[in-house]
């Protein structure tokens, strides 16, 4: 930063340092005022939502003060306020670099807390914004406690800073001039800063209050929520079905290679999960599709994201509902072949619902006579009552979940 001494000529700050500052004072509100009522809220659409803006503003702070701290880096500023004492200059000049450091770690710290908690967010829904920490609920936890430690600390440190501003002027030094373009006075700017806290104040305890209302009436729709029909992915082009006389052999899982994974999304950034148990029961012969069949039961029970909130709401009602119903079971009879694919038409019994699934999957060889199945099938949650209430009807998380199979599979000595 640049040395007191070096600020000789200016007597206001340049320009360029009253952008960043209003800039950050900007979005460092707006961004303290979503957290505070994001975190109000139960878990809901609105929530996530509020906490996308949220997360998005405060790496936008985080961007400013780096492009900031680099401003000051390589400029003058004005020279030392007149009427100030030296000592007061000094703590003057410690205040402003507290408040640079904790306006740099605050958004850091939620940076790290949401990877930690495994939530990848789009930065204003226009690019995924790359996670900084594996997935770990300790870490997690120590962020969170930084993050709110870290708000505390800024808003002590501004409130001074702001109360130092607002004294130093009453008592007649040109303090708050400085930091103002030329045309506005000092006293307008205070009855606008007045007003415009007011509004802010104003508006939070509305929005709190609105958001709080839909939310209830979107839950109490929910609640007499009907069962869209299902879209298939019609994959129809049956082709060849073939009916040979022998039955085809039946396979067993290799599981310690096996995986039975999901994809799914939440405000547009994809998140990946997996049941770690499963059985299938597989009959299967490429060239005798007519007396093959699939029947897989899967544990619902052992499924798992690996990011600690969204483990914590899995086994709900709401979601996946693990104490009513923790076994689902997919059987297929019916088997078409699409170029050098298949399809097994099959019914998917989950959370109490019996729907229609089609697995699209790849029957890979292996010289050693293991074969590798590798599939995908698109399960259209709201079918199954995945994510009821408010979430039924809400895009934010997607409405349709990639179940994707790794399956190596062995021959059995059964026929
Ligand atoms: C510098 C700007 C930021 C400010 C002023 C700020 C402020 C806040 C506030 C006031 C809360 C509510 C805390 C509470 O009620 O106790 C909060 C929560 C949160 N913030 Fe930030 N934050 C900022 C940046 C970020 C960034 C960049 C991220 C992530 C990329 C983030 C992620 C979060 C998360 C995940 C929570 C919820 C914590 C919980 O689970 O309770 N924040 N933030
Ligand atoms: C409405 C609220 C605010 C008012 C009235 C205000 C006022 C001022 C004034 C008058 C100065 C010039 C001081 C001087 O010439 O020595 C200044 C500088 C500064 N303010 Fe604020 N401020 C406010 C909010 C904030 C916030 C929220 C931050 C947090 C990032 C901040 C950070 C700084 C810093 C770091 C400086 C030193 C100049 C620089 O490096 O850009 N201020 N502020």
């Amino acid at each position: 930063m640049t040395d007191l001494s070096q600020r000789t000529t200016l007597t206001v700050w340049p320009k360029p340092a009253q952008f960043f500052h209003w800039l950050v004072v900007v979005l460092l509100v707006i961004a303290a005022t979503l957290g505070f009522l994001a975190n109000e809220l139960d878990l809901s659409p609105a929530k996530l939502k509020l906490f996308v803006t949220h997360k998005s503003l405060g790496l936008s702070v985080l961007l400013v003060m780096l492009l900031r701290i680099t401003w000051r880096i390589f400029s003058s500023g004005p020279r030392p306020v007149e009427g100030l004492s030296p000592i007061q200059q000094k703590l003057a000049g410690a205040g402003h670099a507290s408040i640079y450091a904790v306006a740099i770690l605050l958004p850091l710290s939620g940076w790290l807390l949401t990877s930690a908690a495994n939530f990848p967010f789009r930065w204003f829904g226009l690019f995924e914004v790359p996670l900084i920490w594996p997935a770990d609920s300790s870490v997690k936890d120590i962020a969170l406690g930084a993050h709110k430690f870290l708000f505390i600390a800024l808003a002590a440190l501004v409130s001074g800073h702001i109360a130092m501003a607002i004294r130093h002027h009453v008592l007649g030094l040109t303090v708050l001039s400085r930091m103002l373009p030329k045309r506005w006075s000092a006293a307008n700017f205070l009855y606008m800063l007045g007003v415009i806290i007011g509004i802010v104040i104003v508006f939070s305890w509305f929005s709190a209050h609105s958001i709080s209302d839909s939310m209830d009436r979107t839950m109490g729709k929910g609640a007499a929520q009907v069962v869209a029909p299902l879209h298939n992915v019609a994959v129809s082009q049956a082709g060849k079905t073939s009916s040979l006389l022998n039955k085809p052999p039946s396979w067993v899982m290799q599981p310690a290679s096996s995986q039975l994974g999901f994809v799914g999304s939440y405000v547009d950034s994809e998140f990946t999960g997996k049941f770690e148990r499963f059985s299938p029961r597989i009959i299967f012969d490429p060239e005798n599709l007519a007396s093959a069949s699939f029947d897989v039961t899967i544990d619902v029970t052992s499924a798992i994201i690996g990011a600690p909130d969204m483990d914590s709401l899995l086994g709900d009602s709401q979601w996946l509902d693990f104490a009513g119903f923790p076994s689902a079971q997919f059987i297929a009879q019916r088997f078409s072949l699409v170029t050098t694919n298949f399809v097994a038409h099959g019914l998917l019994r989950l959370k109490g619902m019996e729907h229609t699934v089609d697995l699209l999957f790849s029957w890979n060889e292996q010289a050693d006579g293991a074969v590798r199945l590798l599939g995908e099938a698109v399960v259209p949650r709201v079918v199954f009552g995945i994510g009821n209430g408010a979430w039924a009807d809400d895009p934010s998380v997607g409405f349709d979940v990639r179940v994707v199979v790794d399956v190596w599979l062995e021959q059995s000595g059964e026929q």
